[in-house]
C-alpha cells in the first residue's frame, strides 16, 4: 500500500464549488444508465461522497418534462448534494433548463463538454463544445452561471483529439466566466474510452486555472491509482465512476486512507450481497418492477462475478423477472456464502468487468 503523501499540504483539505463544501474530495462522476438514484443512495449508505452527478440530460428534453428525462433526475433528500448534468449547444435552453432545476433544489449544474457519443455531439453539444474557441462555448458557459445561484460546473475532456487539446485554454475561460469547478478526464474524444489516460494533460488544466478546484478523472480503482492521480496531477479531488461500481466501497476506504493511511478490511461477501439486495430493493422502489428488473439485468454481472454465486443462479439472475425471483436466489447465494465461510476479497484484483463506455455510435 502506497503510504498518503500530505494530500492537504498542496490543497485544500475542503473542496468547495463556490458556497457549496463538499464533504469528501472524491466524488461519483456520470455514468448513464448505472449512477441512477439507487445506485447513488446504496453507495450513499455505505461511506461519504462528496457529490454525485446524474446522467447526462438535454437540456430541451427538461423544458418539455419528457417522461424519461424526469426520471433520469429523480432525487431524494439523502441523495444530496446531488448534481444535475445537462447538454445541450442552445444557450436559452441552457439557461431555462438551468433556473429549472435550481427551483427543483439540486445542489449544483454541471455541463457536459466531455460525451463522445453521435448523439450528443451531431447537435453541437458534449464533445463538440470544445471544438470551438472562437466563443460561442465559453459565452454558453457564463450565460449558465449568470442565471443561476447555485454553483455551476463542467465536465470536459483534455480536447478533440492530440492536435486540439484545448482544455488547459477552456478551463482558464471557465474560470474567468464564473464557473465553481471543474472535472477532467484524462482523455481526448478521438480516445473514446480506450488508451491510457494521460495525467500530464490533467496537470496542464490544474495549472492553468488560479482558483477554483479540478477533480481529476479517468481510471482511477485502487488506493495507488488514485494516490498517484492526486501526486502527478495536484487536482483537488477525484471523481470516480466505472471503479464506483467495482467497488462501492472505494469512497469510505479512501477517506480512511487519506486520515490514517489504512484504507481499512475489504468487503466481505456477506456485505456485497447486502449490498447487491440494497441496490435492487431501490430499483424497485423508484422504477417499476418490471424496470428495475430489467436495469439490474445490466448489472446482475458483476455481483456474479464477486459473489460467486455458481452458473445456475447467475444465468437465473442475468434474467431476473421479479421481486420475489430475486428473494429467493438471494436466500440461496446467502446458503451459499455461508457455507463457504466468511473470507473477504481483495478488490484491486476483484475480476469484474467494467462498462467500456456508452454503448453508442461515436
Ligand atoms: C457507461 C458509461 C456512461 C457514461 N455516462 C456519462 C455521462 O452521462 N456523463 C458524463 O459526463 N460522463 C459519462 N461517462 C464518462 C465517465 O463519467 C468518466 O469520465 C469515464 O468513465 C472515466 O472515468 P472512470 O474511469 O472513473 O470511469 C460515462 C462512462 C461510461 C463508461
Amino acid at each position: 500500500m502506497t503510504p498518503p503523501f500530505p494530500i492537504s499540504a498542496t490543497r485544500p483539505s475542503i473542496v468547495k464549488f463556490g458556497a457549496l463544501s463538499l464533504r469528501s474530495r472524491y466524488t461519483v462522476a456520470p455514468l448513464a444508465g448505472y449512477t441512477n438514484l439507487a445506485f447513488r443512495l446504496a453507495v450513499r449508505g455505505i461511506g461519504p461522497l462528496g457529490l454525485a452527478t446524474t446522467d447526462l440530460v438535454n437540456a430541451h428534453a427538461l423544458l418539455i418534462r419528457s417522461r424519461k428525462t424526469m426520471a433520469l433526475i429523480q432525487t431524494r433528500p439523502e441523495d444530496f448534494p446531488l448534481a444535475v448534468q445537462i447538454y445541450g449547444a442552445n444557450p436559452a435552453e441552457m439557461c431555462e433548463a438551468a433556473r429549472w432545476l435550481e427551483s427543483y433544489g439540486v445542489a449544483s449544474i454541471d455541463i457536459n463538454m466531455g460525451c463522445p457519443v453521435h448523439k450528443v455531439t451531431r447537435g453541437g453539444g458534449g464533445s463538440a463544445m470544445m471544438c470551438d474557441t472562437t466563443g460561442s462555448t465559453v459565452a454558453l458557459v457564463r450565460a449558465v452561471v449568470e442565471s443561476v445561484k447555485i454553483p455551476v460546473t463542467v465536465k470536459m475532456r483534455l480536447g478533440w483529439d492530440d492536435d486540439q487539446l484545448t482544455a488547459p485554454w477552456f478551463a482558464r475561460e471557465f474560470e474567468k466566466a464564473g464557473i465553481a469547478g471543474l472535472t477532467i478526464h484524462g482523455r481526448t474524444r478521438a480516445q473514446g474510452f480506450s488508451g491510457q489516460v494521460k495525467l500530464e494533460g490533467i496537470r496542464r488544466v490544474v495549472e492553468a486555472i488560479e482558483r477554483i478546484p479540478v477533480l481529476g478523472n479517468g481510471d482511477v480503482r485502487t488506493i495507488n491509482d488514485a494516490e498517484r492521480m492526486l501526486r502527478e496531477t495536484g487536482c483537488a479531488g477525484i471523481a470516480i465512476g466505472r471503479g464506483a461500481l467495482l467497488n462501492p466501497w472505494f469512497f469510505g476506504q479512501l477517506e480512511r486512507w487519506e486520515r490514517n493511511g489504512d484504507p481499512g478490511q475489504c468487503a466481505t461477501y456477506a456485505e456485497r450481497l447486502s449490498f447487491m439486495g440494497r441496490h435492487f430493493r431501490y430499483l424497485v422502489e423508484f422504477q417499476t418492477e418490471r424496470f428495475a428488473c430489467l436495469s439490474f439485468r445490466k448489472i446482475a454481472n458483476w455481483y456474479c462475478r464477486v459473489l460467486k454465486p455458481g452458473r445456475d443462479i447467475q444465468q437465473q439472475l442475468v434474467m431476473i423477472d421479479s421481486l420475489k425471483h430475486f428473494e429467493e436466489l438471494e436466500a440461496a447465494i446467502a446458503d451459499i456464502i455461508a457455507e463457504r465461510g466468511a473470507d473477504t476479497m481483495p478488490d484491486a484484483e476483484l475480476p469484474i468487468k467494467v462498462p467500456s463506455g456508452p454503448q453508442e455510435r461515436w
